[in-house]
């Protein structure tokens, strides 16, 4: 451990891609950037539902630069989340498969794809990036997050932050189930505190 390691300032963001604000996935989000918080680091939430951006067009149009073409706020999003040293995405299954407002922002990492696999260039941003993905669903399905997790580990590989950690609900369905679960809250608590804290394992 370096000797100012606990005087690390870093930068935490979550977000929260539920188009229900203050639902299950964004409640566990805001517990987990708390304990960050309280850690001393500096934290930011969003909604995904507050930003105006558009499915991938697979116009190609990255491909020869690296950068997307479709001017909306999909690149604001993806600065945000390249200039954390922390991110906690939280999103809930939709139709067996991540809700499609998450899906459509990870489609447009197409323009890191380009970046990294045609072009040979690094996708930009601080380095030693790391996240966890939250999750809930309303079933008990066996398999129910299965989809949800293969796209969320090409999200993460895509933009190069280390996933240290996935931890999904499910049986939780009405808008703030999730408070009365048996543990995911306070489990929420200690996956942030854990996010920050590795840190100091470096
Ligand atoms: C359009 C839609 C599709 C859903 N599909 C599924 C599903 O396939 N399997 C499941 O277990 N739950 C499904 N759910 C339930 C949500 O996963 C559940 O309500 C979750 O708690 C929502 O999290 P949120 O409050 O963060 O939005 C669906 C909900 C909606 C609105």
């Amino acid at each position: 451990m370096g000797e100012d390691a606990r005087s690390v300032k870093l930068q935490c963001l979550a977000l929260a891609c539920s188009p229900r604000k203050d639902g299950n996935t964004a409640l566990l989000a805001r517990e987990a950037l708390e304990a960050c918080r309280e850690e001393g680091h500096d934290t930011e939430f969003l909604y995904l539902a507050d930003f105006n951006y558009f499915p991938c067009r697979a116009c190609d149009g990255c491909f020869n630069t690296g950068k997307c073409v479709v001017p909306d706020q999909a690149g604001t999003i993806f600065e945000k989340i390249l200039a954390a040293d922390r991110f906690i995405m939280a999103a809930p299954v939709f139709s067996l498969g991540i809700c499609a407002q998450a899906k459509m922002l990870i489609d447009r990492t197409q323009q890191f794809w380009a970046a990294k696999y045609l072009l040979d260039r690094h996708v930009p941003g601080k380095p030693s990036r790391r996240g966890i993905f939250i999750s809930c669903a309303g079933t008990t399905l066996p398999k129910v997050f299965e989809g949800t997790l293969q796209t969320v580990r090409y999200f993460f590989k895509i933009l190069d932050i280390d996933l240290a950690g996935n931890y999904c609900y499910d049986g939780v369905d009405k808008k703030g189930d999730i408070l009365s679960h048996p543990r995911a809250m306070r489990d929420a608590g200690r996956q942030g505190k854990a996010l920050v804290r590795t840190e100091w394992q470096d």
